[in-house]
């Protein structure tokens, strides 16, 4: 089998707007387990949204966009449903902005012969296939980006900004993430900008530039402006995809925040989907509960549903989004804030 015999059928992103998930979390909330979790998740995010003076982190790990989850994230961000995203730069870089440029990821089987894979250019995310060619192309625009501004340190938020700016230039047809979140001012952060298609664009930009200046990601600053914008809110929420690097930085901000002597709330609001359990001791499966030990998570208003994310993540947002309580939220632009205070 050549290339395109294994790249012929595209991953359709859900469209949580097509469906009203209420009837379905109402009864999940009279049954047991994790459906009676999901529900109470579901009630949790509608809760923050009705708070208006909530600010909502959504934070995202493992391979959501690649799987079909791009817009949701990309509805949520365009009705002012979240205010802030912490990221994996595979969401991010290697899917949303790489889609952006007009490719796509594929349908393929876990079965497949790696080999053959691996022959054709083709790289396997569990059942789905993407072009290794195209991500090339993807990390060689990231350098080119980094070769045409000013060499300096960036936070990941400021640099993936500008990558907005580049995609609104090209004015590719097409939903993406990072390009609705420059459109809202919403500050997009990627703590492991490195770890992604980014990370190659950004090695070679540094090893071509040799003795000269060049684009560096400053990680501190991300985590300076994460906090600022936890100080600049009076209540927070964490709706949290996954676990990982995402999942502690921006639970993380209440005790930086504490460290700079500022007086701030722990986050009022906390669900997690998650297939991690806490048996092992790792940040990605450790409870919310337990985060209050740590002083991040308040308790009263959190929930970790235990399942993939593919089926839980649209249930939660078609409900938040079908009722509605997010229609008098505005853009909160955080991102002017943060330029302001520089
Ligand atoms: N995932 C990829 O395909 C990929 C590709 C290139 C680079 N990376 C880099 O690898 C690093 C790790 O990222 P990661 O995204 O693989 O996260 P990860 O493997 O660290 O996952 C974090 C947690 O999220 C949970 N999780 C992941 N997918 C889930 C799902 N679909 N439903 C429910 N829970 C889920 C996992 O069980 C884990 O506990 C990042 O820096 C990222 O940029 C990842």
């Amino acid at each position: 089998m050549k290339k395109r015999d294994f790249l012929h059928k595209e991953v359709q992103h859900i469209d949580m707007k097509r469906f009203d998930s209420t009837p379905i979390i109402e009864q999940f909330e009279n049954t047991a387990f994790q459906a009676r979790n999901l529900a109470r998740a579901a009630k949790i995010y509608n809760d923050m949204l009705s708070n208006k003076d909530c600010t909502i982190i959504l934070c995202l790990a493992g391979s959501l966009f690649s799987a079909g989850l791009k817009n949701v994230v990309h509805d949520l961000v365009s009705n002012n449903m979240v205010d802030v995203i912490v990221s994996t730069g595979a969401i991010i870089v290697d899917q949303d902005f790489f889609e952006a440029l007009g490719f796509k990821h594929y349908q393929g089987t876990h079965n497949a012969s790696d080999n053959a894979l691996q022959k054709e250019g083709i790289d396997r995310i569990y059942d789905t296939f993407i072009d290794e060619d195209e991500l090339r192309i993807c990390d060689m625009t990231v350098k080119e980006i980094a070769d045409g501004i000013a060499p300096r340190a960036y936070s990941s938020r400021e640099f993936i900004r500008v990558m907005g700016e580049f995609l609104d230039h090209k004015n590719k047809p097409g939903c993406s993430v990072v390009r609705a979140a420059r459109k809202k001012e919403l500050p997009v952060f990627v703590p492991a900008f490195s770890d992604s298609s980014a990370g190659f664009g950004l090695v070679f930009h540094q090893w071509a530039r040799k003795e000269k200046p060049s684009v560096a990601i400053d990680s501190v600053k991300d985590f300076l402006e994460l906090t600022k914008i936890k100080v600049a809110s009076k209540d927070t929420g964490l709706l949290m995809i996954g676990g990982g690097v995402p999942k502690n930085f921006a639970q993380d901000v209440t005790v930086a925040a504490d460290i700079l002597g500022e007086k701030v709330a722990m986050h009022k609001y906390a669900v997690q989907i998650t297939v991690a359990d806490e048996r092992d001791g790792g940040l990605s499966g450790s409870t919310l509960k337990e985060a209050h030990s740590w002083g991040k998570v308040d308790e009263g208003s959190e929930q970790i549903v235990f399942s993939e994310a593919t089926i839980a993540f649209p249930l939660i947002a078609s409900y938040a989004y079908h009722r509605g309580d997010w229609k008098d939220r505005g853009a909160r632009e955080f991102n002017l804030l943060l330029d302001k205070r520089g």
